[in-house]
């Protein structure tokens, strides 16, 4: 995991948005001169050339992505790469339009530049993450930026009332602990790492926050009183489809079963691509309907790992200016997407 200060930050993105726009201005990357916020004109040419982009890639870049997908299947890379396996199993074409997705909701999220916010629970936050130790190949742990922790914070209050109980199912985000400043309600925590549930409860412990974790692999039973106790889930699954379905099974399972009840959970639908729809099948036999979607929320500072590996994959398969910028963006995006169960199949209170 990369660790930048604020300052680094402020310029990977600068450089990330000139190099974006140098796209449809010829007057090249000078950020001194660089207009901020870009006039709106500037921005639907920019959309409209990435639309283009991912039309012309998705008929020529096919067949170069296919012979890449069995170079790394030959090489076993997908084996020891989790990065690597999810960009085998891909659709070529789900991935094109992933890259430029990534690309439309960085220039969404950027152009203007964000308020700073001296949030408490961010400061705390992001002295959490200086101290967590990623471990993004075996847990596939990915922490998003404290921004969109907070965001998570005001989405989730939406969903609460002074007593619902809630569970965040994995919390490499530490949104428990953002959460729990400014609510009163009784959270519990799930994660398999010891270190996320340890720095929790020593937070909780000096704050004087209602948090309990427990250490637990989803892959196995949970305690039973963790089944059908709580009012909101929060989780952010591993997004290959078949994870996605046991991260958002155990969420279920763990939710009070009314129409009250809220899971909100991250996802990308578009890597997912045909696969989403399984997703769409499991809801359905659960009783969930989608009660809201919100594309390209999260927001993850990449892993040095990833980033090699993009810009070598561009490099080697693409070789254009548009993919060339868009991989050198320093963020990935992802959905958040809630679902609650079906009124009108289950009755008001199940
Ligand atoms: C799954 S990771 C986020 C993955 C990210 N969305 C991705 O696809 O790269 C979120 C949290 O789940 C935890 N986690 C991973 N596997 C787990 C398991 N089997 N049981 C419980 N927690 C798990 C991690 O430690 C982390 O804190």
């Amino acid at each position: 995991m990369t660790k930048t200060n604020p300052g680094q930050h402020k310029r990977a993105i600068e450089r990330s948005l000139a190099s974006l726009y140098a796209l449809i201005d010829n007057r090249g990357e000078d950020l001194a001169t660089r207009p901020s916020p870009f006039p709106p004109q500037n921005t639907s040419a920019l959309e409209k050339l990435l639309a283009q982009e991912c039309a012309r890639l998705t008929s020529s870049a096919d067949t170069r992505l296919t012979i890449a997908k069995h170079v790394c299947k030959a090489l076993r890379l997908h084996l020891w790469l989790h990065e690597v396996s999810t960009f085998v199993e891909s659709d070529n074409g789900h991935l094109i339009s992933c890259l430029i997705n990534q690309a439309e909701a960085f220039i969404h999220r950027h152009q203007q530049d964000e308020p700073v916010t001296a949030h408490r629970a961010s400061a705390i936050i992001s002295s959490l993450q200086k101290q967590f130790r990623v471990k993004s190949h075996t847990l596939h742990q990915l922490p998003c930026t404290p921004t969109t922790t907070a965001k998570r914070v005001e989405l989730i209050k939406k969903y609460l009332t002074p007593t619902s109980r809630i569970l965040c199912l994995g919390d490499d985000d530490f949104v428990s602990v953002a959460l729990a400043l400014v609510v009163p309600n009784e959270i519990t925590v799930v994660d398999l790492d010891p270190q996320v549930t340890t720095m929790i409860k020593r937070l909780a412990r000096q704050q004087h926050l209602r948090i309990s974790c427990q250490t637990a692999d989803i892959r196995k039973p949970l305690p039973d009183n963790l089944y059908h106790f709580f009012d909101v889930v929060v989780t952010d699954p591993i997004y290959a489809v078949k994870e996605t379905l046991l991260f958002l099974s155990v969420a279920e399972s763990c939710l009070r079963p009314s129409a009250q009840s809220y899971l909100l959970s991250c996802c990308s639908r578009t890597l997912a691509g045909a696969a989403w729809h399984g997703v769409a099948d499991w809801a359905a036999s659960r009783g969930l309907i989608v009660h809201e979607v919100l594309s390209g929320f999260n927001e993850y500072p990449k892993t040095t790992r990833i980033q090699t590996l993009l810009k070598i994959a561009e490099r080697l398969f693409c070789r254009s200016a548009v993919t060339k910028a868009c991989v050198g963006i320093p963020f990935l995006y992802s959905d958040l997407v809630v679902f609650r169960f079906d009124r009108s199949e289950r009755g008001n209170e199940l």
